[in-house]
Parts: C-alpha cells; structure tokens; sequence
C-alpha cells in the first residue's frame, strides 16, 4: 500500500496511507511556510501525531489538534506528560531506542544531537522518529546535526524514505545532510527546516546525496511512496 506524504511547511508533515493520517511536528499557526501555502491547523485532523521534540517550531498545533481530533501524540517522556498536562487526553511516551505499537504500525524513537525545552521547560530527550506505515518505513531523524549511528539507524530500520533538516545553523546543513542521506541508505530522501526563516535559508538544489533520489516538496505539495 502507498502512502502519501504531504509537507506542510518546516518540518511538519502529513502521512496517510488512506486509513490512517499521521502529523509529524505540526506547526503550522505561525509558521510563515504554512501560511503563504493557505495551510491551516484547522484543517487537520489526524489520527496520530508524533513529534521530534518539545522546540515550539516543532510542537506548534499539537495541544489544539489533538484535543479536536483525538488523536493519540507519541513523543518523549517529559514532552508527552507536559502535553498531559497541557489536556491532550492520549499520550504514548517513549524514549530513544524505543518504540510503540501503533494501529497503523510502530513508530520507534532514535538519538538526535539537539536540545529540547519548551518556554524554558526541560522537555526529554530530542527525538528522531521511525514511522512504520503498514510496509513502508519513513524515518524524520528531527532537528539533529551529522552522527555515524545514522548508518546503523539506517541498518535497524531500514527506511525506505528519509526527512532531514537541511537549514543549517541549528540542524545540519545540505553538505552534512547530504552525508547523512548516504549513511542511512534509504532510496529516498526530503528535505525540511529550511526557508522558514532567513537565519536558515538555503537553496535545497544544495542537497545532492550521492545515488539517492532527493525530491523537494514545496509547502502544500505531497508524493506518493
Ligand atoms: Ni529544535
Ligand atoms: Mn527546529
């Protein structure tokens, strides 16, 4: 069965295999991506949401989406009991290394080199996210620099797409991301967290993995994988 993943702006994307809509980070009120795209919180109503980690470009809309729609967020320890907290009725934590059975499959949760906090708060350990939708495999290695466990991610999972933050500054930029691509192996690569900002502009055409396939969403657009 294919999915279809939509970017949403920064890194916040939609997957769906039909039955199933999987948000991963979104933020979209406020998010000046989304919104030169006419991409709305209001519009979204997932069944799953899942997080990378507790930055506000990355938590965004979940407390409003999750408590209309019901959706179940899967996150870190802390981010998730802080949601609790917040009102979001189901949470499933987890922690890097781990992961949880999901209806739609398993999301698993990997090391990034980031931080994580929320108006100040400590919010566990950043995050990426392997998100396993019935038999494919996408993995969101989430706000992180270059680390060689990429490769061994890569092995475990063996993800046949991979997200990855390109803008540099606070994430890897293309060169670093580009390595990362290679490492992890998957046929196919998207880039995100860049141009939202100034402080992260880059041109993505930058972003050339060797022998993998790169295909740049511009806000709003979705593939099929
Ligand atoms: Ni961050
Ligand atoms: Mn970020």
């Amino acid at each position: 069965m294919s999915v279809t993943i939509t970017f949403l702006g920064h890194a916040a994307f939609r997957l769906s295999d039909g039955t199933h809509t999987v948000l991963i980070d979104p933020f979209l009120t406020g998010n000046p991506a989304a919104e030169a795209a006419g991409l709305s919180a209001n519009d979204e109503s997932p069944t799953h949401i899942v997080l990378t980690h507790g930055h506000e470009d990355h938590v965004g809309d979940t407390v409003a989406i999750a408590k209309r729609s019901g959706a179940t967020v899967i996150g870190a320890h802390e981010l998730c009991n802080f949601l609790a907290e917040q009102g979001v009725e189901t949470v499933d934590s987890a922690n890097p290394g781990g992961g949880v059975p999901q209806s739609f499959g398993r999301v698993d949760l990997t090391h990034a080199f980031h931080s994580s906090s929320f108006g100040g708060r400590y919010m566990g350990m950043p995050c990426g996210v392997v998100i396993r939708l019935g038999d494919t495999t996408i993995y969101h290695t989430g706000d992180t620099g270059l680390f060689g466990d990429m490769k061994l991610i890569g092995e475990l999972h063996r993800p046949d797409v991979v997200i990855l933050p390109i803008g540099d500054r606070y994430t890897m930029g293309p060169v670093h991301a580009a390595r990362a691509a290679e490492l992890i192996g998957a046929k196919l690569a998207i880039p995100c967290h860049y141009n939202t900002w100034p402080p992260i502009e880059q041109d993505p055409k930058d972003f050339q993995p060797e022998g993998i396939e790169v295909r740049i969403l511009e806000p709003g657009h979705s593939t099929d994988v």
